[in-house]
């Protein structure tokens, strides 16, 4: 986790460091910190919390100096202090790294350096870094950083700033993130593009094994021994504004907002025009590919499992191909029976999810191919991936996932009917129906976004609840997963989802007066059943708040409240029924005080396992 960020130019390194963390804090905010060559002594900056604590002490202590190192960080080895806090140093004050990742072998290194006469000052992996660096320095700052890389395992984006190197800043990669920015006569590297973009569009990517030494002449980029590398610059065509508030309260709102055009973006170059087609130029599969495949897995983690359970039904339904949904942190390690015969489709807004990340890898080993479905163009699941099919939902930076979401689950309609034409298993007029509908999602996310202050009326009695059960059957009951994880990491309040028809084998015993159960009821084939489920949680004096399509008038015979979403297609309801459930989920942190875009011990990119 973390993000990193390095400047080299003619500015005063201290202030587009601290813009570049801002963009970057949704990878972690336990503590920040900047190193800058001030008048040719490395002076370091760092403490503990949000970057607005760093930026006070700034203020008062400012550090001028125009090349410098910053970092945002996600705790992982060592809880947040000032201690743990990055820039790390050598013993001698030196040099200062910069690192998002885990070194996996620090404990031995550590030691063996600490054998050495290093002494260490924090609990982190990280640490390790400027020892080695110091113990193996040979003069020569860039031999010496290919001599420490040999020595790490595990993952690692570092960026080096050293005294005994002023004109220099040092960058080098594994399994974690790094985005080169070319400016006019200054250079940028960052963990992410939103760092760099309001200084300059020109950018590369690092890949693993490579390193970038920045002068404030040029960017040099290598491999690992020194060879020189051509980069292909890229110019990035996102709108700036995109990044920022926009003028709403929290990143969370604007972003549930956005979903309408989101939905639009990620569907419609993809579906034919007279609505009979889905067409996926990035994903070259043929009708063979298709014949052969026995299987489908998708993988993810949190949010985009959940959109991946969604996709199960869809592409069982649609494709008439059996499909397993798996968390990727239980997938890589089980083992999976998988062969060349077998789709693997890995969900990751961020790309870059770790475990997500090794889980495709698995699947390659092993033969299968694998698809991407990720918002980040680039990343390394998309450059992993023998296709890729990005979903439009333009930068996400609250850490409760939304609009990524609800793109994620266009990708599955889209691979659903996209798999069903190759397999010939689905005739025009059904595809043409669910595309008719699907092309309608964005004005009717509309509707039931026009409705926002009706639902947080509604809502409002329910701000105190300490326990919320989301129920849903079928592909409700996925959605409910994804209601009931979107209350818990924003508000921290303890919700749980389940299949309507488990409750009754355990969890019923929990049920009595004042919790709230929020109930899904879309799918009319098992409306009845739900009713019943419904009725058992009424019977124990629970609340409960309803969602069904308008015009069904059963729905409410049985329950408190409920809040109605357009009528469409029974298969596409998850999008429209989950833009409620967030809204819920966005009022009730709110009402409770919780910091909605950063909630406690999250953070938006999960690059460790
Ligand atoms: C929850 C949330 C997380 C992510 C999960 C996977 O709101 O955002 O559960 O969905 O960490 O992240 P990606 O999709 O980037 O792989």
């Amino acid at each position: 986790m973390c993000g990193i960020v390095g400047y080299i130019g003619k500015q005063e390194a201290q202030e587009i460091l601290l813009e570049g963390l801002k963009k970057l804090e949704y990878r972690g905010y336990d503590s920040a910190g900047i190193a800058v060559l001030e008048q040719g002594e490395l002076v370091v900056s760092k403490t503990v919390g949000k970057l607005a604590n760093l930026e006070a002490v700034l203020e008062q202590n400012p550090i001028k100096g125009t090349i410098g190192i910053g970092h945002t960080r996600w705790a992982t080895h060592g809880r947040p202090s000032d201690e743990n806090s990055h820039p790390h140093q050598d013993c001698k004050g030196k040099l200062a790294v910069v690192h998002n990742g885990i070194i996996e072998n620090y404990m031995q290194l550590k030691e063996w350096l600490q054998s050495e006469g290093h002494s260490f000052v924090s609990e982190t992996d990280t640490e390790v870094i400027p020892h080695l660096l110091e113990h193996f320095y040979t003069g020569d700052l860039e031999e010496t950083v290919q001599n420490v890389i040999t020595k790490l395992e595990g993952s690692f984006a570092f960026v080096v700033i050293a005294k005994d190197a002023p004109q220099k800043l040092i960058a080098a990669r594994k399994d974690s993130p790094l985005v080169v920015g070319l400016g006019e006569g200054e250079y940028f590297i960052a963990s992410d593009i939103p760092a760099i973009l309001k200084y300059t569009r020109k950018a590369y990517i690092l890949n693993d094994g490579e390193l970038a030494i920045l002068t404030p002449e040029a960017v040099r980029v290598t491999d690992s021994i020194g060879k020189a590398i051509e980069k292909e610059v890229f110019e990035v065509n996102w709108d700036a504004v995109a990044a920022e508030k926009d003028g709403y309260e929290h990143f969370m709102l604007k972003e549930i907002y956005e979903q309408p055009r989101a939905l639009r973006e990620t569907m419609s170059a993809r579906l034919s025009n007279d609505n009979k087609k889905v067409v996926l130029e990035e994903v070259k599969l043929t009708a063979a590919d298709v014949a052969k495949i026995k299987k489908i897995y998708i993988v993810a983690c949190g949010t985009a499992f959940h959109a991946g359970m969604v996709g199960k039904y869809v592409i069982e339904k649609i494709a008439k191909i059996p499909v397993e949904v798996d968390i990727a942190s239980e997938f890589r390690y089980r083992d999976p029976l998988l062969d060349d015969e077998d789709l693997v489709i890995v969900v990751s807004q961020s790309g870059e999810t770790a475990d997500t990340l090794a889980a495709l890898r698995e699947a390659k080993n092993k033969g299968a191919r694998v698809i991407a479905v990720t918002n980040v163009v680039g990343s390394s699941v998309a450059r992993e991936a023998d296709d890729v099919l990005y979903t439009w939902a333009g930068p996400e930076i609250a850490v409760a996932s939304t609009k990524a979401y609800t793109t994620q689950l266009i990708g599955m309609y889209l691979i659903g009917i996209y798999l069903a034409q190759l397999k010939e298993v689905i005739t025009e007029e059904k595809a043409q129906e669910i595309i008719t509908a699907m092309r309608q999602l964005p004005s009717k996310a509309e509707t039931v976004l026009g409705n926002i202050e009706k639902i947080k009326e509604l809502i409002q009695p329910y701000s105190k609840v300490e326990d919320v059960f989301f129920l849903g059957r079928g592909i409700d009951y996925a959605v409910a997963l994804e209601g009931s994880l979107k209350l818990k990491e924003i508000s921290y309040i303890h919700a749980e989802a389940y299949a309507a028809g488990e409750l009754k084998h355990g969890t019923l015993a929990l049920i009595e007066e004042g919790i709230l159960v929020v109930a899904l009821a879309t799918q009319m084939d098992i409306f009845d059943k739900m009713v019943s489920n419904i009725k058992e949680v009424k019977a124990r004096d629970a609340s409960v708040l309803g969602l069904t399509f308008r015009g069904n008038n059963e729905l409410i015979k049985t329950v408190d409240e409920v809040i109605y979403i357009p009528k469409t297609h029974e298969l596409l309801a998850p999008v429209l029924t989950v833009i409620p459930l967030q809204i819920l989920s966005y009022y009730i942190a709110v009402a409770r005080g919780c910091d909605v875009d950063k909630p406690r011990n999250l953070a938006k990119s999960v690059t460790v396992e």
